[in-house]
């Protein structure tokens, strides 16, 4: 076997991997050691910064297949009878930082890339199918209030809470929080949401609502707060572990992938504004439509290549598939690939795992040049749009497959109800009601009490009874009854243990 040198990054053989070079044995080290310089500056520059939020994560690459017919919904590749394409999945905590412990009770990212014949589609989403807010001028201000405070640097439940009763929109997420899904006992056992809604369009230039569900096929599990609170100790990585050693194990885990579908037309009249990322549209009125099922199967061979540097972004759309009016995700569309310029690099999409299988970048893009850029296409590929020298040109017939809707108006800075149930807290009331049985109530209530019990400040306790109470009447009561001390209380886990957030 021929035997292998350390060389310096210039391809240079090194003499030692473990001496400086000085002045004689313990004299000062010499400059002319480039190694150690070279050695240390490179080691200082190891670390990208970590997302601003889902920091920490973990994922594996997998295989979708369509096992249904939903071409008259969409002519996306991807969703055709029996495509099969190759994807990325990234899970991930909100609000902890890259160390923090996997189990802490927070919402969990369910980020999908599928590489497809058309250019890379990214999925998005989390293991809740609504969020806390609804309009993405309010997310800096909501995850502030989920991190850490400015000068202790402690998480603190006064924000969580303050921010929460006055955006009432939170609520439906914050019971799906509470609840028995904040705590999943894996990510193979979680479901996932694409949660906006998005539009799909048929080969004929036909439009749709849509919303993804990816249903596990390893069953809904959850963790206890103590046992979290335990594998937050014991094993802080122990999401990253269970999905890595199953996929080692050859024992993938899968999700079978649905769709809810709205006709155009119903989004005007609907109950509902169907665009509000705080509400679900209920399976009575738009039922589940099989498309297909995704596997997990492949675990990445180097992390920080394959995880970290991963860039989804809402904002990369297929042919067949498009935004919606959800402000929410308009406001992800433009923040996503922004944050990735910042973290990773402007020329992070030409990166392995994040570069589209289907073109060569640079020669059908018209984005040139920058940070790291280190593929070209020839000399005499114009570098500028229109030309009439050979290079490559947008393609007007495909507008309609982008989607759209049609938009006049004032420009305004409101959220009026213009549909009947267009209110914070009635999908809340009716999941604490109807959805939780007898004994995830009582967790759910254990949990709030421990959580608004850790508020110092009266207005905010009172306010966060009002908000449960507005959710459902009795809970409120039960809620200020336990507060009071007048009933037994288990107390939940500790605030400050709690990291709920963008989501
Ligand atoms: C990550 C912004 C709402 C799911 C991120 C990142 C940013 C961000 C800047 C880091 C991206 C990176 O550095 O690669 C926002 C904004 C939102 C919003 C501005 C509201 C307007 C949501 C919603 C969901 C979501 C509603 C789910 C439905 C995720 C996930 C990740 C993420 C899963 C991690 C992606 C990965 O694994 O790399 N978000 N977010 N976010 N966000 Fe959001």
């Amino acid at each position: 076997m021929t035997e292998k040198y350390t060389t310096t990054n210039a391809g240079a053989p090194v003499a030692s991997d473990e001496h400086s070079q000085t002045v004689g044995q313990d004299g000062p080290i010499s400059l002319t050691d480039h190694y150690l310089v070279e050695k240390l500056a490179q080691f200082n520059r190891e670390r990208v910064p970590e997302r601003v939020v889902h920091a920490k994560g973990g994922g594996a690459y997998g295989t979708l297949t369509v096992t249904n017919d939903v071409s008259k919904y969409t002519r996306a590749s991807l969703f055709q009878p029996g495509a099969t394409t190759d994807m990325l999945a990234r899970f991930s905590t909100v609000a902890g930082e890259q160390g923090s412990p996997d189990t802490w009770r927070d919402p969990r990212g369910f980020a999908l890339k599928f590489y497809t014949d058309e250019g890379n589609y990214d999925l998005v989403g989390n293991n809740t199918p609504v969020f806390f807010i609804k309009d993405g001028i309010k997310f800096p201000d909501f995850i502030r209030s989920q991190k850490r405070l400015p000068g202790s640097h402690l998480r603190d439940n006064d924000m969580q809470w303050d921010f929460w009763t006055l955006s009432p929109e939170s609520a439906h997420q914050v019971t799906w929080l509470m609840g028995d899904r904040g705590l999943p006992r894996s990510w193979r056992e979680m479901n996932g949401y694409g949660s906006h809604t998005y539009q799909w369009i048929n080969a004929e230039g036909e439009r749709f609502w849509v919303k993804y569900h990816f249903h596990t096929e390893q069953g809904v599990h959850h963790l206890t707060g103590d046992e979290a609170a335990q594998l937050a100790g014991s094993d802080a990585d122990h999401h990253i572990r269970d999905l890595y050693t199953h996929i080692e194990d050859g024992d993938f885990p899968r999700w079978k992938l649905s769709v809810q579908v709205m006709p155009y037309e119903d989004a005007k009249t609907y109950r509902f504004n169907p665009f509000d990322l705080t509400k679900v549209w209920p399976h009575g009125d738009y039922p589940l439509i099989e498309v297909g099922s995704m596997e997990l199967n492949r675990n990445p061979e180097n992390y920080f290549g394959e995880i970290e540097q991963a860039a989804f972004a809402p904002s990369n759309f297929v042919p067949g598939i498009g935004p919606s009016p959800d402000k929410m995700l308009i406001a992800r569309i433009f923040s996503y690939a922004d944050a990735q310029r910042y973290r990773v690099g402007t020329n992070h999409a030409q990166l392995p795992v994040n570069a589209p299988r289907n073109v060569h970048q640079d020669a059908h893009s018209y984005s040139k040049e920058g940070s790291m850029r280190y593929s070209f296409s020839s000399a005499d590929t114009p570098v500028y749009a229109p030309n009439s020298r050979g290079g490559a040109h947008a393609d007007p017939a495909r507008a309609a497959e982008s989607g759209g809707w049609e938009s006049d108006g004032e420009m305004v800075r409101t959220a009026a109800a213009l549909h009947p149930e267009d209110d914070d807290f009635g999908q809340a009331g009716t999941m604490y009601r109807d959805v939780f049985n007898d004994e995830e109530k009582s967790r759910f209530l254990e949990q709030i009490t421990g959580h608004v019990g850790a508020v110092k400040a009266d207005d905010i306790r009172e306010r966060a009874i009002q908000y449960w109470t507005n959710v459902d009447a009795g809970l409120g009561a039960q809620l200020r009854a336990n507060l009071a001390g007048d009933a037994p209380v288990e107390a939940g886990e500790p605030g400050t243990k709690w990291a709920p957030a963008d989501v």
